[in-house]
């Protein structure tokens, strides 16, 4: 008897997933106020001590180009590249280097792949921006950390020199913005001011490196080329005491002659951190209210900015600092959660996300040269080619929401579950599609893999759709590393290049849809 009872038990939970069932209702016209959604809200932050190997020295890394195009062929726009941080603010300029030198510290086993501690670039650093795709809109930092004013001065005439050769200016590449200083809120952290440094001391520095670089570049009002303000890791969220917008407006920043010139305030966020090793949970930075939390502290900061005129822009984000957390950072859940961080921080008014990238680092959307240690305990592997990493997916999956229209806007859809989101996108004002995400994360060995199911019902102006056309990013376990589909199709190729046949359920509108658990869908409604 005792045996057969285990084995009913057994029985019982493989085979009864739970179904739970949901109604959403969807405006068929964009409402009043929904965010507009330009075709690079998913854009790049790299690393600058290895630029060199992202765009390439002799001939365009080929592999970096293509998944760059991939977005392209989607939404019509390259992702917006910004080109810096920390090692901006480690970077001499040398005319006796032609690409770039650099000092890196040892490989560790929670820093396989270590920041270069001293760099030195010439101007054939500057040069290779003419690698990247036509059209490309560029965001690029300079060395504000060392109080060097000539690191900063020849940076900029390197600058202004690649960008107005011939490669450049053909393959219309635009210097958008110049970033003078990156986290200038950590200096005494990272020992490089004294325990005086504050945010009045910054704003000084900063219009003075700023003066100096905007007479040098010739910037103007109308001018291509603008600068961001802030660049801050963190925020005091007010106007009284630390670094934040709200503070250095307060100081009178957006007066002074170099600060007339910021157009957009950026801010780096990440939701956790991994610089000590201790390590996050994938569920956690899963989680619908932990996205919206730590994305809506930002409000205050987001609200100010706009009052002024500016726009707001995530200039460097991803999952968890210090290049990822391993089993975390990398993983298939990491798409799942730069999907509806990246959709849920539209809602808050941000515009641009620009996910950090370096090479090796386990958070990355994109490994464009081969590695040969482990990206999470740098242990030796056999060479491993030029690849995507999972969250690349969830980048096509908004630029598929977003489309080529350039008229593109949308709304969160309200779901009263912990562990479902929703958006709506609308094009010319009509609704044509949305997104759906269970962000519950399903691990082998955890049972029967429940679903949602979702009914359809529609408001406002205009006819109801007929029909559904569902696109899955198909996942095995939140945990996994590679072997994703898309709508049956995978990135994971040699070149970059979407492989394989497209599959979508086409459904009456009255079916609904059903979301697995660790699942994305891309609705399309006809
Ligand atoms: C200042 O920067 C220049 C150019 O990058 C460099 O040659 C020089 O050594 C730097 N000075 C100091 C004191 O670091
Ligand atoms: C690296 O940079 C630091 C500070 O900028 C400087 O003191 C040191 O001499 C440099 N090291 C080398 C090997 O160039
Ligand atoms: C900017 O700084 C450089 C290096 O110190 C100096 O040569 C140049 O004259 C400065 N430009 C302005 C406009 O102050
Ligand atoms: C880049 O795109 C522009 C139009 O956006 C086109 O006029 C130009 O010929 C293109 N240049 C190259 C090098 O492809
Ligand atoms: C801290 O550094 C500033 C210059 O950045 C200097 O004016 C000030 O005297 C220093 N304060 C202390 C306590 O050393
Ligand atoms: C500086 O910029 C202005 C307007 O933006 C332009 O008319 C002028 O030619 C530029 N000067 C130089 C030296 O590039
Ligand atoms: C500082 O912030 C408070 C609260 O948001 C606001 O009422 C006040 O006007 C701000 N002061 C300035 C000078 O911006
Ligand atoms: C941010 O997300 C992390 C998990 O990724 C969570 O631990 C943290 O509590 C969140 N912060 C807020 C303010 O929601
Ligand atoms: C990450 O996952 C791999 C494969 O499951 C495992 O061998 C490794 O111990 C994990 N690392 C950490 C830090 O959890
Ligand atoms: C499925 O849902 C049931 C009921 O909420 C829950 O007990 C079970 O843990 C879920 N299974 C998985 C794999 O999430
Ligand atoms: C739905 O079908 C009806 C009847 O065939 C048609 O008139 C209507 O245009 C369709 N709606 C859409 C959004 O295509
Ligand atoms: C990915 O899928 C292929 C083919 O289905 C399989 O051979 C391979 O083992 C899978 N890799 C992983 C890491 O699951």
């Amino acid at each position: 008897m005792p045996r057969f009872m285990m084995w009913c038990t057994h029985f019982i939970t493989l085979v009864v997933p739970i179904v739970s069932a949901i109604e959403v209702t969807i405006p068929l016209t964009a409402p009043l106020g929904a965010a507009p959604l330009k075709g690079n809200l998913v854009s790049l932050s790299i690393e600058q001590d290895r630029w060199n190997e992202w765009a390439g020295t002799t001939e365009p890394n080929t592999f970096f180009n293509n998944v760059l195009d991939n977005f392209i062929q989607i939404t019509n726009t390259p992702p917006f590249v910004r080109i810096g941080a920390d090692s901006e603010d480690h970077t001499d300029f040398s005319h006796d280097v032609e690409y770039e030198e650099d000092i890196f510290p040892p490989s560790s086993t929670i820093t396989p792949y270590p920041e270069a501690t001293n760099i030195t670039v010439g101007q054939g650093f500057y040069d290779i921006i003419s690698h990247l795709p036509n059209g490309t809109q560029v965001h690029w930092g300079l060395n504000l950390r060392e109080y060097n004013l000539t690191a900063a001065y020849l940076e900029t005439v390197a600058l202004m020199n690649a960008f107005s050769s011939p490669a450049v200016l053909e393959k219309h590449i635009d210097l958008k913005f110049i970033e003078v200083g990156n986290e200038a809120d950590l200096y005494h952290k990272h020992k490089s001011r004294n325990g005086s440094w504050n945010v009045q001391e910054y704003v000084s520095e900063w219009e003075e490196f700023a003066y100096n670089v905007s007479i040098t570049a010739n910037l103007s009002k109308l001018s291509c080329t603008k600068l961001i303000g802030a660049a801050f890791a963190g925020s005091s969220h007010n106007n009284l005491s630390g670094f934040s917008p709200q503070a250095i407006f307060n100081l009178g920043i957006l007066e002074s002659p170099a600060g007339q010139l910021i157009e957009t305030i950026s801010q780096h966020h990440y939701s956790g951190s991994f610089c000590t090793g201790s390590g996050a949970a994938l569920q956690d930075l899963m989680t619908k209210s932990y996205i919206r939390g730590n994305l809506s502290a930002f409000i205050p900061d987001i609200e100010a900015t706009l009052v002024n005129g500016l726009k707001y822009i995530l200039g460097e984000t991803n999952s968890i600092s210090c290049h990822g957390a391993p089993n975390v950072s990398n993983t298939a859940g990491a798409a799942l959660w730069l999907l509806d961080y990246t959709l849920y921080a539209t809602q808050v008014g941000i515009s641009r996300l620009h996910f950090h990238e370096g090479i090796g680092y386990k958070y990355n959307l994109i490994q464009p040269v081969t590695l040969n240690y482990s990206i999470l305990d740098g242990s030796p592997i056999a060479p491993l080619a030029p690849h995507v990493q999972p969250a690349y997916y969830a980048a096509i999956i908004v630029a598929e929401a977003i489309g080529s229209s350039g008229t593109t806007q949308a709304v969160e859809i309200s779901i009263d579950e912990n562990n479902v989101s929703g958006y709506a996108f609308f094009e010319h004002g009509s609704l044509s599609r949305a997104v759906f995400i269970n962000t519950v994360a399903y691990f082998s060995g955890a049972g029967a893999r429940n679903s949602t199911h979702i009914d359809f019902s529609f408001t406002g102006l205009g006819y109801p759709p007929n029909n559904t056309s569902v696109k899955t990013l198909k996942i095995g376990y939140a945990s996994d590393t590679s072997n994703l589909t898309w709508g049956g199709q995978t990135y994971e190729t040699s070149d970059g290049r979407v492989d394989g046949s497209l599959t979508v359920d086409v459904l009456p509108i009255s079916s609904g849809v059903d979301l697995q658990e660790t699942e994305a869908i891309l609705v399309t409604f006809s």
